[in-house]
């Protein structure tokens, strides 16, 4: 087992890669990235994350990188490390350029793949949820790009930790929408609820495995606006991302959730989530 990283088709341990400081990814944020996860060897749901990163690459003009050339990169980097359960990320970027804001569409892109270890999850946040804090929504208006600028992100990650919360949920003008790290719902009176997809979301490749959970489990879900108040008010409440898959939200702002434990309904897309990735049904 070895960390490995792939920089433009040179493959080396980790602390061996570098890029030059000319690069458009370092000056501006000009790029997109994607992080995944392996269980047990098997690269979980890697087809969504390719999905969403060409769909990303395209909305920033990036498109001449080659899907198939990606597809290569991150499998054969993950396949060489050897490493069973992995975090796996990836970013293109526009590539080495004078720093000019005003781009050309020749420059070679850059793009850099990792595989290491998928890092220890606290246990306790999956059997005892974890709390939350709300932030303003300080990021830009395009957060459905997974692009490399995530001060907005930190930022209310900060604060979190300050809070000794687990995450920060953003609001804007009373109206909820996602994690800076995460996907957010609630359930209220027995129906799944989060937000639409639009500019104002990552499309979460979890949550979108989650809403077919509660699908096959015959829970309505609806996509749709929902205020502050309704999280607090909600019967149950979640985050979705791919690093831990589902944890319950049983305090916001110190405010606790329902019971202020872990509720049925997010135990059961819990346990439904965990029963597909171990079957590989993605
Ligand atoms: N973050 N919303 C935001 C803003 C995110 O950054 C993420 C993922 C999610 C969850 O998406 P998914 O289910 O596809 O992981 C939602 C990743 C893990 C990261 O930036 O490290």
């Amino acid at each position: 087992m070895k960390e490995l990283a792939h920089v433009n088709g040179v493959v080396t341990e980790i602390d061996d890669a570098y890029i030059s400081i000319n690069d458009r990814g370092l000056q501006f944020g000009d790029g997109v990235y994607e992080v995944a996860r392996s269980y047990d060897g098997r690269l979980w749901a890697l087809e969504r994350h390719f999905e969403r990163f060409e769909r990303s690459l395209k909305e920033i003009w990036l498109d001449h990188v080659s899907m198939d050339y990606v597809r290569k990169a991150v499998v054969e980097t993950y396949a060489a490390s050897r490493i069973p359960n992995a975090l796996v990320y990836w970013q293109a970027t526009r590539g080495v350029s004078e720093r000019d804001y005003a781009f050309d569409d020749k420059t070679k892109p850059t793009l850099i793949v990792t595989a290491r270890h998928m890092y220890t999850l606290n246990p306790t946040h999956r059997t005892d949820g974890v709390s939350v804090v709300t932030h303003s929504e300080i990021r830009w208006a395009r957060v459905d790009i997974k692009s490399l600028n995530l001060l907005g992100n930190m930022i209310a990650k900060r604060a979190a930790r300050d809070a000794g919360a687990f995450e920060a949920v953003f609001v804007k003008d009373g109206v909820m929408t996602e994690g800076a790290s995460t996907s957010l719902f609630i359930i209220r009176d027995g129906e799944l609820v989060t937000r639409e997809e639009g500019h104002h979301i990552l499309p979460g490749v979890t949550r979108a495995v989650v809403i077919e959970c509660a699908n096959e489990l015959g829970l309505n879900v609806r996509l749709e606006p929902y205020t502050l108040d309704d999280l607090l008010a909600a019967d149950e409440a979640m985050l979705t991302g791919t690093t831990f898959g589902v944890y319950s939200i049983v305090n916001v702002d110190g405010k606790a959730i329902g019971t202020g434990k872990p509720g049925r309904l997010v135990r059961r897309l819990d346990q439904r989530y965990h029963e597909r990735v171990h079957e590989g049904r993605e």
